[in-house]
């Protein structure tokens, strides 16, 4: 299977990217390929531009590998801190310019004047693994949960990955060295889950 990694934080070194690659080393040892991209490593460009709102336009060629990658994933792992309830804005980018109507998602007129959201992408899961300092309870109970509609309904939802997951590793700022290794842990778990 090809798995898709997608990180967005800006600090080699971070639990970010032990999460990431310990995605990526689980993957490749359960002899699947992983397709990782650390969007802050390779620069990328996170403001959509106008031309690419037309119709089946000619995208830049990091953009149309992102958009071919990502269709030809049979899973998508989402890797990011919390940052405002929200995920960092290159990754918000990464979503409007690479998960692009009528390729990733698609609205059919339902003949009664709306439109029916169809999911097209082909992959069969999606994860999503953030980290917060914000006690968990209090982001779903106060502040409604935000990234958990985001990955789960609106993204993952709307391109038609159905079997989704999200992990919130909080409270990150007091965490301790055991307790990340136990994280790491579980993120070898919950990846190869998908994978068995
Ligand atoms: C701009 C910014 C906004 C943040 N907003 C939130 C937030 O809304 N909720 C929260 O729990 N933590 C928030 N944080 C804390 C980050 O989630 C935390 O630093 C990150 O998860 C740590 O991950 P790391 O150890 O991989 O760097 C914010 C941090 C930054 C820099």
């Amino acid at each position: 299977m090809k798995i898709s990694v997608i990180l967005g934080h800006p600090k080699v070194g971070s639990f970010n990217h032990a999460i990431a690659n310990t995605a990526v080393e689980t993957i490749k040892a359960k002899g699947h390929e992983a397709l990782f991209h650390d969007l802050y490593a390779e620069g990328f460009d996170p403001l959509l531009t106008a031309p690419e709102l037309d119709k089946d336009p000619e995208l830049p060629p990091e953009i149309e590998k992102h958009c071919q990658e990502i269709e030809g994933a049979d899973g998508v792992i989402i890797v990011h801190p919390n940052w405002w309830s929200q995920p960092p804005a290159i990754l918000r980018g990464w979503t409007d310019r690479c998960l692009r109507n009528g390729r990733a998602y698609q609205f059919v007129p339902d003949g009664k004047g709306g439109a029916t959201p169809e999911g097209l992408l082909k992959a069969r899961f999606g994860i999503a693994f953030y980290t917060s300092n914000t006690p968990h309870e209090i982001e779903e109970e106060v502040y409604g949960d935000p990234l958990q509609t985001l990955w789960l309904k609106v993204v993952f939802g709307l391109c038609g990955i159905k079997d989704v997951t999200r992990r919130n590793f909080t409270s990150i700022i007091v965490s301790s060295h055991e307790q990340r290794v136990k994280w790491l842990d579980e993120v070898r778990e919950t990846v190869s889950a998908y994978l068995d």
